[in-house]
């Protein structure tokens, strides 16, 4: 396995008390698989994401337990050396924002070609010449010309390209992608999204693309993993999930997305808000939200059950809500 991310526990230290962010999320990438993460804001898909790269903000976060396993060494256990030389070269991060995550005084090639220089010892000229082999690759249009342009010349749909281009450069192992398409008007998105899917494809990478909409999900994931307030929910292949979830929460987001042929309709949103970090619900932390909840699911906290030999949720009524 590429990446299993066992038991992990992150938490936040703020003035107002413990937010607990991250409560026991288990999952698992291989190389050449895609794995969507979904759920609601807060839900911690970023936060898990952050401690798998080693980027989390600590203080005021705190790893509370769990282990990171790429290729079978825990990340946790490593040096900050030893972990930023993985950071570089085996995994890399794409960002929403791409306008934030480059640096806006160096242009986009010299951004590139120091990944060369630095990390492959690359001389200037041939990382150059990689930086505009990598533009091209990601289908900026005059890559040649482009290179010398600043991060602010390009639109948002060419900047998130080059972003996608900095993280492929080293040809990394893993490629999380934290709602990559999310700031770009929606055919932008489709070609992006397609982009990164395609060239997942070829380098045979791990992905783990986080995102709120399902509706991308579809085409490109392999896997799902649905968070809710910190925890795995459902964790299932990508056709199964779609044919019958096996969680109420996933439903819920299932019956949320827009439908073509359901136009003028009242879209369904899941009631009611995820609950305070600082304050999680005994039971099950969904049962308030929950059309399906019994007075178990208020007092008894649901493991992840196996639903067979690739499928897990954390629902006490997963057979019900299998058969509808
Ligand atoms: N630096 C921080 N300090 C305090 N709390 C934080 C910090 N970073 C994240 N959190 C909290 O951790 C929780 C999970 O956040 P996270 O960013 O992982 O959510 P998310 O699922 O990625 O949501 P979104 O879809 O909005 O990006 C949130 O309640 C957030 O407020
Ligand atoms: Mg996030």
């Amino acid at each position: 396995m590429l990446l299993e991310v066992r038991g992990l526990h992150v938490e936040f230290r703020t003035r107002d008390g413990v937010a607990k962010a991250v409560n026991g999320v288990s999952y698992a990438v291989d190389e050449g698989e895609t794995l969507a993460v979904l759920g609601e804001s807060g839900s911690g898909k970023s936060v898990t994401a952050q401690a798998v790269m080693g980027i989390l903000d600590m203080p005021p976060g705190r790893i509370g337990g769990g282990e990171i396993l790429f290729r079978g060494r825990d990340l946790l256990k490593l040096k900050e050396e030893e972990r930023r030389k993985v950071r570089g070269a085996e995994m890399a991060m794409i960002f929403q924002d791409a306008l934030s995550a480059l640096n806006p005084v160096l242009s986009v090639g010299d951004q590139l070609a120091e990944m060369f220089v630095v990390h492959r010892g690359a001389s200037k000229k041939d990382a150059r010449a990689k930086a505009v082999e990598l533009m091209d690759r990601v289908r900026i249009p005059a890559a040649a010309q482009r290179v010398r342009d600043y991060p602010h010349q390009f639109s948002g749909g060419m900047r998130q390209r080059i972003m996608i281009a900095m993280a492929l450069a080293l040809e990394p192992a893993l490629i999380i992608a934290d709602e990559p398409t999310t700031a770009l008007d929606v055919t932008v998105q489709a070609q992006v999204m397609d982009l990164l899917a395609e060239l997942q494809r070829e380098y045979r990478m791990g992905l783990i693309l986080i995102t709120h909409d399902l509706g991308v999900v579809a085409d490109v994931a392999d896997r799902i993993a649905v968070m809710y307030a910190g925890r795995i929910v459902e964790s299932a292949p990508v056709h199964d999930i779609y044919k019958a979830p096996a969680h109420p929460y996933t439903r819920g987001l299932l019956d949320s997305i827009p439908r073509l042929d359901q136009k003028g309709q009242e879209l369904y949103a899941i009631k009611g808000l995820p609950p305070n970090l600082m304050d999680i619900p005994p039971g099950c932390a969904f049962s308030p939200r929950c059309p399906m909840a019994q007075d178990v699911c208020r007092t008894d906290e649901p493991p992840l059950y196996e639903v067979d030999r690739h499928r897990g949720s954390a629902c006490h009524f997963w057979r019900e809500c299998l058969n509808g």
